[in-house]
């Protein structure tokens, strides 16, 4: 099993990506805390676990410092240590030409999609450099890489997620702690099913393999990363985005 006795924690596990990340980590022998500001998150952990896997839910605010702290607390009292993060919760925006930015949007969407993840890092890597490593992995976006048009908060935070992510991994490169991020293109997730048809029928014609991504096909990529197979993988970010930035 790729991920046996690891002890995760995965934000956002209660919907899309999350959720199909908590079900590949337990299938891959992990113990999965379920970090979610929704009720969703709550329901997964009890179905998980009624099938025999070791999963447990945590209400959490990424954007709020001691419920992220109470989240990594949790975790480790309840399975003994900290072993993987998967800094996962994200929003998307509301685009617009950025003259006329919406400021309470940019702050919001900055605050869950970039700050939210700097405060899962901070608590994650404490908890780490206490047992002597682990692997932290944050979910980044092809737009972190490229540009679109209107897209203004999500871009900025999800580039400043892909070289927060460098320096992380830098910090604590002999700390045995190993930092790197995933770009997904489009994925089929009630993220983008909120979308208006014609943005998604838009998303499609720009996607080189023709189709949205799967989130277990995601979760795959992340699982790596998280495993020891990974071990000499730090600060990179994988693009699991169908060749959409190969273009
Ligand atoms: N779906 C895509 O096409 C796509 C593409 C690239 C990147 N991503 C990124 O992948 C991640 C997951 O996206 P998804 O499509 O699965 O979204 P989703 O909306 O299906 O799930 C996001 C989860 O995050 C939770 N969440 C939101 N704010 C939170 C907060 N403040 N604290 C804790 N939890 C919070 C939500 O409750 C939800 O369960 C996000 O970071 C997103 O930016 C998604």
């Amino acid at each position: 099993m790729l991920l046996k006795d690891k002890i995760a924690v995965v934000t956002g596990a209660g919907s899309g990506i999350g959720a199909a990340i908590a079900r590949l980590f337990v299938s891959e022998g992990a113990k999965v805390m379920i970090g979610d500001l929704a009720d969703s998150g709550g329901v997964l952990a009890a179905d998980l676990a009624a099938q025999g896997f070791e999963a447990a839910f945590q209400r959490v605010d990424v954007t709020d410092e001691a419920s992220v702290a109470r989240l990594i607390e949790t975790a480790v009292s309840r399975f003994g240590r900290l072993d993987c993060l998967v800094a996962n919760a994200g929003i998307p925006e509301c685009k617009s030409p950025i003259h006329e930015l919406d400021l309470a949007n940019w702050r919001r969407v900055i605050d869950i999609d970039l700050t939210g993840v700097a405060i899962c890092n901070k608590f994650a890597a404490r908890a780490m450099r206490a047992t002597g490593g682990g692997a932290i992995v944050n979910m980044a976006s092809i737009l972190g890489h490229v540009g679109q048009e209107n897209s203004n908060a999500y871009s900025a935070a999800k580039a400043a997620v892909v070289n927060l992510t460098r320096s992380v991994a830098l910090t604590y490169a002999r700390s045995g702690i190993r930092a790197n991020c995933v770009s997904p293109g489009y994925v089929d997730t009630p993220l983008l099913a909120r979308l208006p048809e014609a943005t998604r029928q838009a998303m499609l014609v720009r996607q080189p393999i023709g189709r949205l991504a799967r989130p277990e096909e995601i979760a795959e990529v992340v699982g790596f990363l998280a495993s020891d197979r990974a071990s000499i993988v730090t600060g990179a970010c994988i693009n699991a985005d169908g060749g959409y930035t190969a273009i």
